[in-house]
């Protein structure tokens, strides 16, 4: 694996692959890499001829400073964890690099994709990640690029830019990676206790209870005896929603194929999401 630091070293090394044709699966990543990261590793390894992650803790979408300060960083670790999954590139880039002193602040109208669930409760969060995403592509050019679906919402939000940017990259969404007890892989589980990882599977364990409740409720009352069953708990709700897979509106009376829940909670003080869809999507 190769470690680049610089733009200029990046453009050196995959600039002569491009040409040649060759297509360029890109992870682009804030470091703490868990078998969630390495699952989008190996689907641009399957796909792509070469594999780039980067690693970058962005501030610009940290709306609190403790959260920002507290990311768990873990440099050597994950550089190895990479080394050993064959991935052939890694940039390394720092903050002056991805906001030069002449750098353009990217602003689309993510309009309701935005103003909902992480949006709302994470005021700024989703213009730092398209502008530090938008910024990576550009640098990068990747043919393709791999996110999970943990981050549901930000899914959404990443095909939306590269839909009004008209980016020449292919957006890829992964199944969100489960520990065996149903927590997802997070890079935030690493400031849990082992106390506190046994208390998070309420997230899961509620997931579960509301796609089995889809069968029988309407998704207003689906949600309802989802956030009873979760206020019996130890974990402190900040918003559990039923929404539509594309517009992200919250769903009451009726279900739509993909309709997906989505879950915020804090465990302690770590603030953990998920989510699940309660109604598999039909592909047309
Ligand atoms: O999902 C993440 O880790 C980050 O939001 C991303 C996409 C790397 C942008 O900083």
């Amino acid at each position: 694996m190769v470690n680049l630091y610089s733009i200029d070293a990046l453009k050196e090394n995959l600039e002569p692959l491009r040409n040649k044709g060759l297509k360029i699966g890109f992870v682009p990543t804030m470091g703490a890499l868990h078998d969630g990261h390495i699952a989008l590793v190996k689907a641009a390894k399957e796909e792509c001829d070469v594999v780039i992650v980067s690693i970058f803790v962005n501030p610009t979408q940290f709306n609190n400073t403790e959260d920002l300060k507290l990311y768990p960083r873990q440099e050597d670790k994950d550089l190895e964890l990479l080394t050993q999954n064959d991935c052939d590139f890694v940039y390394l880039p720092t903050a002056e690099e991805i906001y030069p002193p002449d750098y353009e602040e990217v602003k689309i109208d993510l309009d309701t994709i935005e103003n909902t669930m992480e949006g709302e409760h994470r005021p700024g969060h989703f213009n730092g990640v398209v502008n530090v995403v938008s910024r990576l592509f550009k640098i990068v050019q990747p043919t393709k690029a791999y996110f999970g679906r943990k981050d549901f919402q930000q899914v959404a939000v990443v095909k939306e830019m590269n839909r009004q940017l008209k980016l020449p990259v292919e957006i890829v969404t992964v199944e969100t990676k489960r520990d065996p007890s149903g927590l997802a892989m997070s890079s935030r589980n690493l400031r849990l206790s082992e106390q506190d990882l046994d208390k998070a599977v309420v997230i899961s364990q509620v997931l579960n209870k509301g796609k089995s409740w889809a069968n029988s409720y309407s998704p207003a009352v689906t949600r309802q005896k989802m956030i009873e069953y979760f206020e019996q708990t130890s974990l402190k709700l900040e918003y559990l929603q039923i929404v539509h897979p594309d517009t992200l509106n919250d769903l009451n009376q009726y279900w739509v194929s993909g309709a997906t829940a989505c879950i915020a909670a804090y465990c302690g003080d770590v603030r953990l999401i998920d989510n699940m869809e309660l109604i598999t999507k039909e592909e047309n």
